[in-house]
Protein backbone atom coordinates (compact mmCIF):
# COMPACT_ATOMS: atom_id res chain seq x y z
CA UNK A 1 0.00 0.00 0.00
CA UNK A 2 1.56 3.62 -0.65
CA UNK A 3 0.94 6.48 0.41
CA UNK A 4 0.93 9.40 -1.97
CA UNK A 5 1.44 13.13 -2.00
CA UNK A 6 -0.29 14.34 -5.13
CA UNK A 7 1.26 18.08 -5.74
CA UNK A 8 -1.15 19.50 -8.29
CA UNK A 9 -3.83 17.25 -8.13
CA UNK A 10 -6.73 19.78 -8.91
CA UNK A 11 -5.87 20.79 -12.69
CA UNK A 12 -5.89 18.95 -15.42
CA UNK A 13 -3.45 16.18 -15.49
CA UNK A 14 -3.10 15.76 -11.82
CA UNK A 15 -7.23 15.41 -10.96
CA UNK A 16 -6.82 12.72 -13.85
CA UNK A 17 -4.66 10.68 -12.60
CA UNK A 18 -6.12 11.18 -9.16
CA UNK A 19 -9.15 9.49 -10.30
CA UNK A 20 -6.94 6.82 -12.12
CA UNK A 21 -5.43 5.84 -9.34
CA UNK A 22 -8.13 6.12 -6.69
CA UNK A 23 -9.72 3.09 -9.23
CA UNK A 24 -6.69 1.34 -9.45
CA UNK A 25 -5.67 1.10 -6.13
CA UNK A 26 -8.44 1.97 -3.73
CA UNK A 27 -5.98 0.18 -0.80
CA UNK A 28 -3.90 3.27 -1.20
CA UNK A 29 -4.15 6.52 0.60
CA UNK A 30 -4.14 10.02 -1.82
CA UNK A 31 -3.24 13.90 -0.55
CA UNK A 32 -3.16 16.56 -2.74
CA UNK A 33 -1.80 19.52 -2.17
CA UNK A 34 -2.85 22.86 -4.37
CA UNK A 35 -2.98 26.17 -4.47
CA UNK A 36 -5.66 26.71 -6.36
CA UNK A 37 -4.28 28.88 -9.20
CA UNK A 38 -6.77 29.78 -11.91
CA UNK A 39 -6.08 26.16 -13.29
CA UNK A 40 -6.94 24.36 -10.19
CA UNK A 41 -10.47 23.42 -9.38
CA UNK A 42 -12.23 21.62 -6.55
CA UNK A 43 -15.15 20.84 -9.03
CA UNK A 44 -12.13 18.46 -10.68
CA UNK A 45 -11.90 16.17 -7.51
CA UNK A 46 -15.65 16.22 -6.98
CA UNK A 47 -16.09 12.26 -7.06
CA UNK A 48 -12.80 11.46 -4.82
CA UNK A 49 -13.34 14.20 -2.37
CA UNK A 50 -15.69 12.45 0.23
CA UNK A 51 -13.61 9.01 0.13
CA UNK A 52 -11.60 8.15 3.23
CA UNK A 53 -8.62 7.74 1.99
CA UNK A 54 -8.50 11.45 -0.09
CA UNK A 55 -7.32 14.34 1.94
CA UNK A 56 -6.77 17.56 0.62
CA UNK A 57 -4.52 20.30 1.16
CA UNK A 58 -4.71 23.64 0.05
CA UNK A 59 -1.49 25.06 -0.10
CA UNK A 60 1.42 26.13 -2.03
CA UNK A 61 4.14 24.04 -3.00
CA UNK A 62 7.03 26.93 -1.81
CA UNK A 63 5.88 26.07 1.50
CA UNK A 64 8.27 24.32 2.61
CA UNK A 65 7.32 23.45 6.26
CA UNK A 66 4.09 22.73 5.08
CA UNK A 67 5.36 19.73 2.50
CA UNK A 68 7.64 18.68 5.85
CA UNK A 69 4.96 18.22 7.84
CA UNK A 70 2.68 16.48 5.53
CA UNK A 71 5.25 14.27 4.47
CA UNK A 72 5.94 12.89 8.12
CA UNK A 73 2.26 13.44 9.24
CA UNK A 74 0.41 11.50 6.47
CA UNK A 75 3.41 9.08 6.02
CA UNK A 76 3.73 9.66 2.28
CA UNK A 77 6.39 7.12 0.60
CA UNK A 78 5.75 8.54 -2.67
CA UNK A 79 5.35 12.10 -3.73
CA UNK A 80 4.17 12.78 -7.12
CA UNK A 81 5.46 16.25 -8.72
CA UNK A 82 2.29 17.80 -11.25
CA UNK A 83 2.14 21.74 -10.05
CA UNK A 84 3.30 23.74 -12.21
CA UNK A 85 2.63 26.64 -14.24
CA UNK A 86 1.66 25.10 -17.65
CA UNK A 87 0.66 27.47 -20.29
CA UNK A 88 3.00 28.52 -22.77
CA UNK A 89 1.35 32.02 -23.74
CA UNK A 90 1.18 32.72 -19.92
CA UNK A 91 5.04 32.05 -19.99
CA UNK A 92 5.34 34.68 -22.14
CA UNK A 93 3.49 37.28 -21.43
CA UNK A 94 4.44 37.04 -17.70
CA UNK A 95 7.39 34.33 -16.89
CA UNK A 96 7.67 35.47 -12.88
CA UNK A 97 5.08 32.55 -11.92
CA UNK A 98 6.70 30.02 -13.40
CA UNK A 99 10.38 30.83 -12.48
CA UNK A 100 9.11 30.80 -9.13
CA UNK A 101 6.48 27.83 -8.90
CA UNK A 102 8.45 25.68 -11.24
CA UNK A 103 11.64 26.33 -10.53
CA UNK A 104 11.53 27.15 -6.91
CA UNK A 105 8.40 25.15 -5.70
CA UNK A 106 10.34 22.23 -7.31
CA UNK A 107 13.35 23.39 -5.46
CA UNK A 108 11.42 23.68 -2.13
CA UNK A 109 9.80 20.25 -2.48
CA UNK A 110 13.01 18.30 -3.60
CA UNK A 111 14.36 19.92 0.02
CA UNK A 112 11.50 18.85 1.73
CA UNK A 113 12.19 15.08 0.28
CA UNK A 114 15.30 15.40 1.52
CA UNK A 115 15.33 16.01 4.82
CA UNK A 116 12.15 14.14 5.67
CA UNK A 117 13.43 10.52 3.88
CA UNK A 118 17.28 11.18 3.84
CA UNK A 119 17.89 13.25 6.59
CA UNK A 120 15.91 12.01 9.32
CA UNK A 121 17.09 9.31 12.40
CA UNK A 122 16.44 7.14 9.74
CA UNK A 123 15.89 6.72 6.00
CA UNK A 124 12.84 6.04 4.62
CA UNK A 125 13.68 3.01 2.14
CA UNK A 126 11.44 2.79 -1.00
CA UNK A 127 10.63 6.22 -1.27
CA UNK A 128 9.71 7.54 -4.62
CA UNK A 129 10.01 11.59 -5.90
CA UNK A 130 8.37 11.35 -9.07
CA UNK A 131 8.73 14.69 -11.63
CA UNK A 132 5.92 15.20 -13.97
CA UNK A 133 7.86 16.42 -16.81
CA UNK A 134 7.33 18.07 -20.58
CA UNK A 135 8.46 17.11 -24.17
CA UNK A 136 9.33 20.84 -24.40
CA UNK A 137 12.33 21.10 -22.82
CA UNK A 138 13.82 18.88 -25.55
CA UNK A 139 13.23 22.26 -27.68
CA UNK A 140 11.26 21.89 -31.12
CA UNK A 141 12.11 19.59 -34.64
CA UNK A 142 12.37 20.18 -38.22
CA UNK A 143 9.52 17.79 -40.10
CA UNK A 144 12.60 15.78 -41.12
CA UNK A 145 14.01 15.33 -37.52
CA UNK A 146 13.55 11.68 -35.45
CA UNK A 147 11.72 12.42 -32.67
CA UNK A 148 12.62 12.99 -29.28
CA UNK A 149 14.43 9.93 -27.23
CA UNK A 150 15.61 10.75 -23.29
CA UNK A 151 18.52 11.56 -24.83
CA UNK A 152 18.34 14.58 -26.70
CA UNK A 153 19.83 17.20 -25.46
CA UNK A 154 17.88 19.48 -23.56
CA UNK A 155 16.83 23.20 -25.46
CA UNK A 156 14.02 24.54 -23.80
CA UNK A 157 12.31 27.84 -26.29
CA UNK A 158 9.88 29.24 -24.04
CA UNK A 159 10.32 30.52 -20.68
CA UNK A 160 7.38 27.91 -19.45
CA UNK A 161 9.81 24.98 -21.24
CA UNK A 162 13.21 26.93 -19.75
CA UNK A 163 11.22 26.62 -16.37
CA UNK A 164 10.69 22.84 -16.60
CA UNK A 165 14.18 22.33 -17.59
CA UNK A 166 15.83 23.59 -14.52
CA UNK A 167 13.52 22.03 -12.51
CA UNK A 168 14.21 18.62 -14.12
CA UNK A 169 17.65 19.54 -14.06
CA UNK A 170 17.18 20.06 -9.96
CA UNK A 171 15.62 16.66 -9.50
CA UNK A 172 18.67 14.84 -11.69
CA UNK A 173 21.09 16.45 -9.26
CA UNK A 174 19.03 15.72 -6.22
CA UNK A 175 19.43 11.92 -7.09
CA UNK A 176 23.44 12.19 -8.37
CA UNK A 177 24.23 14.32 -5.28
CA UNK A 178 22.11 13.24 -2.52
CA UNK A 179 20.70 9.64 -3.37
CA UNK A 180 16.90 10.75 -3.66
CA UNK A 181 15.14 8.23 -5.05
CA UNK A 182 14.00 10.16 -8.24
CA UNK A 183 11.91 9.39 -11.73
CA UNK A 184 10.95 12.13 -14.61
CA UNK A 185 8.82 11.46 -17.05
CA UNK A 186 8.65 13.79 -20.03
CA UNK A 187 5.35 13.63 -21.78
CA UNK A 188 3.55 15.23 -24.84
CA UNK A 189 0.47 17.27 -25.36
CA UNK A 190 -2.25 16.00 -23.16
CA UNK A 191 -6.09 16.14 -24.38
CA UNK A 192 -9.16 14.47 -21.89
CA UNK A 193 -11.86 15.72 -19.35
CA UNK A 194 -10.90 18.85 -17.59
CA UNK A 195 -8.96 20.67 -19.44
CA UNK A 196 -8.61 24.06 -19.31
CA UNK A 197 -10.19 25.89 -21.95
CA UNK A 198 -7.27 27.80 -22.38
CA UNK A 199 -5.44 24.97 -24.23
CA UNK A 200 -6.23 24.04 -27.88
CA UNK A 201 -8.60 21.42 -28.22
CA UNK A 202 -10.97 22.53 -24.91
CA UNK A 203 -10.41 26.13 -26.70
CA UNK A 204 -11.93 24.94 -29.75
CA UNK A 205 -15.26 23.25 -28.59
CA UNK A 206 -15.99 25.92 -26.27
CA UNK A 207 -15.24 28.60 -28.74
CA UNK A 208 -17.55 26.76 -30.95
CA UNK A 209 -20.55 26.80 -28.44
CA UNK A 210 -20.01 29.98 -28.14
CA UNK A 211 -19.59 30.75 -32.16
CA UNK A 212 -16.43 32.44 -31.25
CA UNK A 213 -13.22 32.80 -33.61
CA UNK A 214 -11.08 29.90 -33.59
CA UNK A 215 -7.85 31.30 -33.41
CA UNK A 216 -5.06 29.30 -35.53
CA UNK A 217 -1.41 30.79 -34.80
CA UNK A 218 0.84 31.87 -37.38
CA UNK A 219 0.13 28.89 -40.53
CA UNK A 220 -1.56 26.27 -38.40
CA UNK A 221 1.07 23.66 -39.93
CA UNK A 222 3.03 23.39 -36.25
CA UNK A 223 2.48 20.12 -34.84
CA UNK A 224 2.06 18.15 -31.51
CA UNK A 225 1.92 14.63 -30.52
CA UNK A 226 -1.05 14.03 -28.39
CA UNK A 227 -1.92 11.64 -25.87
CA UNK A 228 -5.26 10.92 -24.22
CA UNK A 229 -4.80 12.19 -20.36
CA UNK A 230 -5.57 8.51 -18.74
CA UNK A 231 -2.28 6.97 -20.86
CA UNK A 232 -0.42 10.00 -19.24
CA UNK A 233 -1.34 8.74 -15.73
CA UNK A 234 -0.94 5.46 -17.08
CA UNK A 235 2.51 5.44 -18.32
CA UNK A 236 3.63 7.58 -14.43
CA UNK A 237 1.75 4.38 -12.71
CA UNK A 238 4.31 1.93 -14.91
CA UNK A 239 7.31 4.53 -14.04
CA UNK A 240 6.53 4.39 -10.21
CA UNK A 241 5.91 0.71 -10.23
CA UNK A 242 9.01 -0.87 -12.32
CA UNK A 243 10.50 2.12 -13.30
CA UNK A 244 14.15 2.67 -12.65
CA UNK A 245 15.46 5.28 -9.91
CA UNK A 246 17.29 8.07 -11.69
CA UNK A 247 16.31 7.71 -14.67
CA UNK A 248 13.77 9.90 -17.57
CA UNK A 249 10.97 7.83 -19.22
CA UNK A 250 9.63 9.59 -22.46
CA UNK A 251 5.63 8.94 -22.44
CA UNK A 252 3.58 9.49 -25.84
CA UNK A 253 1.22 8.53 -28.26
CA UNK A 254 2.79 8.46 -31.84
CA UNK A 255 0.31 10.55 -32.96
CA UNK A 256 0.93 13.71 -34.41
CA UNK A 257 -0.97 16.50 -36.09
CA UNK A 258 -1.00 19.96 -37.41
CA UNK A 259 -2.67 22.40 -35.31
CA UNK A 260 -5.09 23.21 -38.71
CA UNK A 261 -5.95 19.31 -39.25
CA UNK A 262 -6.70 19.18 -35.30
CA UNK A 263 -9.03 21.92 -35.13
CA UNK A 264 -10.92 20.93 -38.25
CA UNK A 265 -11.15 17.19 -37.00
CA UNK A 266 -12.81 18.80 -33.76
CA UNK A 267 -14.92 20.85 -35.74
CA UNK A 268 -16.75 18.35 -37.78
CA UNK A 269 -17.07 16.11 -34.74
CA UNK A 270 -19.07 19.11 -33.38
CA UNK A 271 -21.24 19.27 -35.89
CA UNK A 272 -22.24 15.22 -36.13
CA UNK A 273 -23.04 15.89 -32.33
CA UNK A 274 -25.63 17.98 -33.40
CA UNK A 275 -26.46 16.35 -35.86
CA UNK A 276 -27.47 13.14 -33.97
CA UNK A 277 -28.61 14.75 -31.21
CA UNK A 278 -31.17 17.59 -31.83
CA UNK A 279 -30.93 18.99 -28.29
CA UNK A 280 -27.72 20.04 -28.44
CA UNK A 281 -29.28 23.36 -30.62
CA UNK A 282 -31.70 24.13 -27.65
CA UNK A 283 -29.08 23.77 -24.86
CA UNK A 284 -26.49 25.99 -27.10
CA UNK A 285 -28.31 28.28 -29.06
CA UNK A 286 -25.30 30.76 -29.67
CA UNK A 287 -23.41 27.74 -31.31
CA UNK A 288 -25.01 29.45 -34.74
CA UNK A 289 -22.01 27.66 -36.92
CA UNK A 290 -22.52 24.64 -35.15
CA UNK A 291 -26.54 24.21 -35.80
CA UNK A 292 -25.60 25.72 -39.44
CA UNK A 293 -23.03 23.06 -39.91
CA UNK A 294 -20.51 25.74 -40.89
CA UNK A 295 -18.16 25.44 -38.18
CA UNK A 296 -14.77 26.26 -40.06
CA UNK A 297 -16.23 29.57 -41.06
CA UNK A 298 -14.95 30.26 -37.85
CA UNK A 299 -11.42 29.58 -38.32
CA UNK A 300 -9.09 32.85 -38.12
CA UNK A 301 -5.80 33.15 -38.46
CA UNK A 302 -3.68 35.31 -36.31
CA UNK A 303 -0.59 36.54 -35.10
CA UNK A 304 2.11 33.67 -34.86
CA UNK A 305 2.91 32.91 -30.66
CA UNK A 306 6.15 34.26 -30.12
CA UNK A 307 9.24 31.65 -30.46
CA UNK A 308 6.69 29.30 -31.43
CA UNK A 309 8.23 25.95 -31.55
CA UNK A 310 7.75 24.20 -35.14
CA UNK A 311 6.94 20.17 -34.17
CA UNK A 312 7.24 18.10 -31.06
CA UNK A 313 7.37 14.30 -30.97
CA UNK A 314 8.07 12.00 -28.27
CA UNK A 315 9.80 8.66 -29.26
CA UNK A 316 8.61 6.34 -26.36
CA UNK A 317 10.60 3.24 -26.94
CA UNK A 318 12.08 3.22 -24.06
CA UNK A 319 9.22 3.43 -22.16
CA UNK A 320 7.87 0.82 -24.19
CA UNK A 321 10.76 -1.78 -24.03
CA UNK A 322 12.01 -1.34 -20.37
CA UNK A 323 8.11 -1.42 -18.59
CA UNK A 324 5.86 -2.09 -21.73
CA UNK A 325 3.78 0.40 -22.26
CA UNK A 326 1.54 1.06 -24.79
CA UNK A 327 -1.39 3.90 -24.54
CA UNK A 328 -4.75 2.27 -24.39
CA UNK A 329 -7.02 4.94 -26.10
CA UNK A 330 -7.07 5.23 -29.97
CA UNK A 331 -7.16 9.34 -31.38
CA UNK A 332 -10.60 8.64 -32.70
CA UNK A 333 -12.43 7.30 -29.71
CA UNK A 334 -9.94 9.72 -27.07
CA UNK A 335 -11.28 12.69 -28.83
CA UNK A 336 -14.81 11.80 -29.41
CA UNK A 337 -14.94 10.62 -25.68
CA UNK A 338 -13.43 14.55 -25.09
CA UNK A 339 -15.74 16.22 -27.82
CA UNK A 340 -18.76 14.20 -25.55
CA UNK A 341 -17.81 15.27 -22.38
CA UNK A 342 -17.12 19.05 -22.90
CA UNK A 343 -20.68 18.47 -24.58
CA UNK A 344 -21.92 16.95 -21.77
CA UNK A 345 -20.20 19.17 -18.88
CA UNK A 346 -21.28 22.62 -19.56
CA UNK A 347 -21.38 23.82 -16.08
CA UNK A 348 -17.71 22.57 -15.41
CA UNK A 349 -16.44 24.58 -18.58
CA UNK A 350 -18.49 28.00 -17.59
CA UNK A 351 -17.53 27.83 -14.05
CA UNK A 352 -13.60 27.61 -15.04
CA UNK A 353 -14.07 30.56 -17.32
CA UNK A 354 -14.88 32.82 -14.85
CA UNK A 355 -13.08 36.51 -14.19
CA UNK A 356 -9.76 35.77 -14.16
CA UNK A 357 -9.44 33.83 -17.22
CA UNK A 358 -11.50 36.27 -19.16
CA UNK A 359 -9.58 39.20 -18.01
CA UNK A 360 -6.12 37.46 -19.17
CA UNK A 361 -7.86 36.70 -22.52
CA UNK A 362 -8.68 40.28 -22.86
CA UNK A 363 -5.19 41.50 -21.61
CA UNK A 364 -3.66 39.48 -24.18
CA UNK A 365 -6.16 40.46 -26.69
CA UNK A 366 -5.48 43.55 -26.44
CA UNK A 367 -1.50 43.99 -26.76
CA UNK A 368 -1.40 42.00 -30.34
P1 LIG B 1 -2.64 22.71 -15.01
O1 LIG B 1 -2.20 24.12 -15.24
O2 LIG B 1 -3.95 22.25 -15.53
O3 LIG B 1 -2.65 22.42 -13.44
C1 LIG B 1 -1.62 22.84 -12.59
C2 LIG B 1 -2.08 22.62 -11.16
O4 LIG B 1 -1.01 23.03 -10.29
C3 LIG B 1 -3.31 23.47 -10.78
O5 LIG B 1 -4.21 22.69 -10.02
C4 LIG B 1 -2.71 24.58 -9.94
O6 LIG B 1 -3.63 25.09 -8.97
C5 LIG B 1 -1.54 23.87 -9.28
N1 LIG B 1 -0.49 24.80 -8.87
C6 LIG B 1 0.08 25.78 -9.60
N2 LIG B 1 1.01 26.43 -8.88
C7 LIG B 1 1.03 25.83 -7.66
C8 LIG B 1 1.81 26.03 -6.48
N3 LIG B 1 2.73 27.00 -6.41
N4 LIG B 1 1.57 25.22 -5.42
C9 LIG B 1 0.64 24.26 -5.48
N5 LIG B 1 -0.12 24.03 -6.56
C10 LIG B 1 0.08 24.79 -7.64
O7 LIG B 1 -1.46 21.82 -15.55
P2 LIG B 1 -1.52 20.40 -16.29
O8 LIG B 1 -1.75 20.61 -17.73
O9 LIG B 1 -2.38 19.50 -15.51
O10 LIG B 1 0.01 19.95 -16.13
C11 LIG B 1 0.44 19.21 -14.97
C12 LIG B 1 1.92 18.91 -15.10
O11 LIG B 1 2.14 18.13 -16.26
C13 LIG B 1 2.79 20.15 -15.24
O12 LIG B 1 3.96 19.96 -14.49
C14 LIG B 1 3.09 20.24 -16.73
O13 LIG B 1 4.33 20.86 -16.94
C15 LIG B 1 3.13 18.76 -17.08
N6 LIG B 1 2.77 18.42 -18.48
C16 LIG B 1 1.62 18.90 -19.04
C17 LIG B 1 1.27 18.51 -20.33
C18 LIG B 1 -0.01 18.99 -20.98
O14 LIG B 1 -0.26 18.68 -22.13
N7 LIG B 1 -0.88 19.71 -20.28
C19 LIG B 1 2.11 17.63 -21.04
C20 LIG B 1 3.29 17.19 -20.44
C21 LIG B 1 3.60 17.56 -19.16
O1 LIG C 1 3.99 19.37 -25.25
C1 LIG C 1 3.54 19.35 -23.93
C2 LIG C 1 2.99 20.72 -23.58
O2 LIG C 1 1.73 20.83 -24.22
C3 LIG C 1 2.85 20.92 -22.07
O3 LIG C 1 4.12 20.89 -21.48
C4 LIG C 1 2.16 22.26 -21.76
O4 LIG C 1 1.94 22.38 -20.38
C5 LIG C 1 0.83 22.26 -22.48
O5 LIG C 1 0.18 23.51 -22.28
C6 LIG C 1 1.01 22.01 -23.98
O6 LIG C 1 1.70 23.13 -24.60
P1 LIG C 1 1.30 23.67 -26.06
O7 LIG C 1 1.78 25.05 -26.19
O8 LIG C 1 1.71 22.69 -27.10
O9 LIG C 1 -0.33 23.60 -25.93
P2 LIG C 1 -1.46 24.62 -26.38
O10 LIG C 1 -2.76 23.91 -26.23
O11 LIG C 1 -1.31 25.95 -25.74
O12 LIG C 1 -1.19 24.81 -27.93
C7 LIG C 1 -1.16 23.69 -28.82
C8 LIG C 1 -0.75 24.21 -30.18
O13 LIG C 1 -1.83 25.02 -30.70
C9 LIG C 1 0.45 25.12 -30.16
O14 LIG C 1 1.20 24.91 -31.35
C10 LIG C 1 -0.13 26.53 -30.16
C11 LIG C 1 -1.39 26.36 -30.97
N1 LIG C 1 -2.52 27.24 -30.59
C12 LIG C 1 -2.87 27.29 -29.28
C13 LIG C 1 -3.93 28.08 -28.88
C14 LIG C 1 -4.31 28.18 -27.42
C15 LIG C 1 -3.22 27.93 -31.57
O15 LIG C 1 -2.90 27.85 -32.78
N2 LIG C 1 -4.27 28.69 -31.18
C16 LIG C 1 -4.65 28.82 -29.88
O16 LIG C 1 -5.61 29.59 -29.58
Amino acid sequence: MKKLLVTGGAGFIGANFVHYWMAKYPADKVVVLDALTYAGNMANLDSVKDEGNFTFVHGNICDQALVEALLIEQGIDTLVHFAAESHVDRSITGPDAFIETNIMGTYSLLKAAKKVWLDGKSILEGHRFHHVSTDEVYGTLLATDPAFTEDTAYAPNSPYSASKAASDHLVRAYHHTYGLNVTTSNCSNNYGPFHFPEKLIPLVVTNILHNKALPIYGDGQQIRDWLYVEDHAYGIDLVLQNGRVGENYNIGGDNEWANIDIVKTISKLVEQEFIKNKALATRFPNAKAAIEQNTESLITYVKDRPGHDRRYAIDATKTNNELGYQPKESFETGIAKTVAWYLDNESWWQSVMDGSYQNWIAEQYSST
